[in-house]
């Protein structure tokens, strides 16, 4: 039977989300990628148990997180029944609706019937009563505004989630999203955007000010740009990489863009003079951002994990440092701003 590392709360720091009494490891553990039925079960679990053991205490995961959709989910469900349940008070788990998950029009967007379905769903498969945060995924204008809002308020009546939270909403829909919730009697918690040294648009579209002086969190994701910030394509396409993996459409062989690698090979300079490698120098730069309470890390491997644990130790840069990258990440935006109605 697991026992969880008696010193996993010594060197991990958590940070207060927003003005909540909630706190979160200034690293998060997601499930989006490598976590569901396209990874053996032992090394899903060797992975979750590890992140655990070093206090990252919120795993973040969806609906749709996992080859098949929902997979992510029943392994989570699965270590929290064999190993983690002693430990569910130290854990803060949130999942997602708001892509297309079942066929038919209730399977999708952001009405109260697929919200309300999806959340029962999400709970089914993590054996759980309740989650800790659940998030509308995406903005869907399609939908009033207020009915998302009223539908994600009536989870936090009924107990199902504690917080709720929005992901991509550009920012005047975030701030919309959030005066809303809050005529129903709800906090919104956090909004969980992309966001990493190659991709701005929180800081252009003002997402990080709006959302910090209304007391939100925020929690990036894709800090990494699914894994361009590192260097393992500097050289090659390595044959286990998310870009090198047919069946992952997020990322392919043509993002790998020569100006990318011009650019991966300055930073990786910087990176280097800083004792860090480009993964843990983004890493680090993410946290020390406005607004951000954590940040997401998805990894393929345990050593991927241990790395960017590691960026933790050195999240200091010097104002040189600061100057040299801003100019080579220049303002070129790997991800658009979300789109608007
Ligand atoms: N709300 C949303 O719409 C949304 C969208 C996307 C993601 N998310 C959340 O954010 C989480 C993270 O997203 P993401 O997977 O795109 O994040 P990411 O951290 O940008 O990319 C993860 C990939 O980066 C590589 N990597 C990570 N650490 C590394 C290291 N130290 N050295 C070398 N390579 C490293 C791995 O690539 P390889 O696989 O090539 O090894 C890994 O699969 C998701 O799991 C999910 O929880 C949310």
């Amino acid at each position: 039977m697991y026992k969880a590392n008696p010193d996993r709360y010594k060197k991990m720091k958590y940070n207060k989300v927003g003005d909540s009494g909630v706190l979160l490891p200034q690293i998060s553990l997601g499930f989006w990628i490598n976590f569901g039925d396209e990874k053996p079960f032992e090394h899903v679990k060797e992975i979750v148990l590890a992140a655990f053991d070093n206090g990252i205490t919120h795993f973040d995961l969806a609906n749709n997180y996992g080859v098949p959709s929902g997979s992510a989910e029943k392994n989570l469900g699965k270590i929290l029944a064999e190993e983690l349940k002693p430990y569910r008070d130290e854990l803060f788990i949130s999942t997602k609706a708001g892509y297309q998950m079942w066929d038919g029009p209730y399977g999708d967007n952001g009405s109260r019937k697929y919200l309300m379905a999806s959340l029962d769903q999400s709970l089914e498969r993590l054996g759980l009563d309740y989650v800790d945060l659940f998030y509308h995924h995406r903005p869907d204008y399609e939908t009033p505004l207020e009915e998302t809002m009223k539908a994600l308020a009536d989870i936090v009546y009924q107990g199902k989630a504690l917080y709720v939270g929005i992901s991509n909403y550009p920012t005047e829909r975030a701030i919309e999203a959030a005066e809303i919730l809050k005529s129903y009697g709800v906090k919104l918690l956090i909004h969980q955007p992309s966001f990493s040294l190659l991709n701005r648009w929180i800081q252009k579209d003002g997402l990080d000010e709006g959302m910090s002086s209304r007391g939100i969190g925020l929690i990036p994701f894709s800090v990494l740009s699914q894994g361009l910030l590192t260097n393992k394509y500097i050289n090659d396409i390595p044959k286990d990489s998310r870009a090198a993996n047919e069946k992952i459409p997020f990322l392919n062989k043509d993002n790998i863009t020569p100006e990318l690698l011009k650019k991966l090979k300055r930073l990786n300079k910087v990176a280097n003079k800083r004792g860090q490698t480009i993964a843990e120098m983004a890493m680090a730069w993410a946290t020390t951002q406005k607004g951000i309470t954590t940040v997401l890390t998805g990894v393929s491997k345990l050593s991927q994990l241990e790395s960017n644990l590691k960026a933790m130790e050195n999240t200091e840069f010097t104002q040189e440092e600061l100057d040299e990258i801003e100019m080579i990440c220049n303002e070129e935006l790997l991800r658009k701003e979300p789109k608007r109605s």
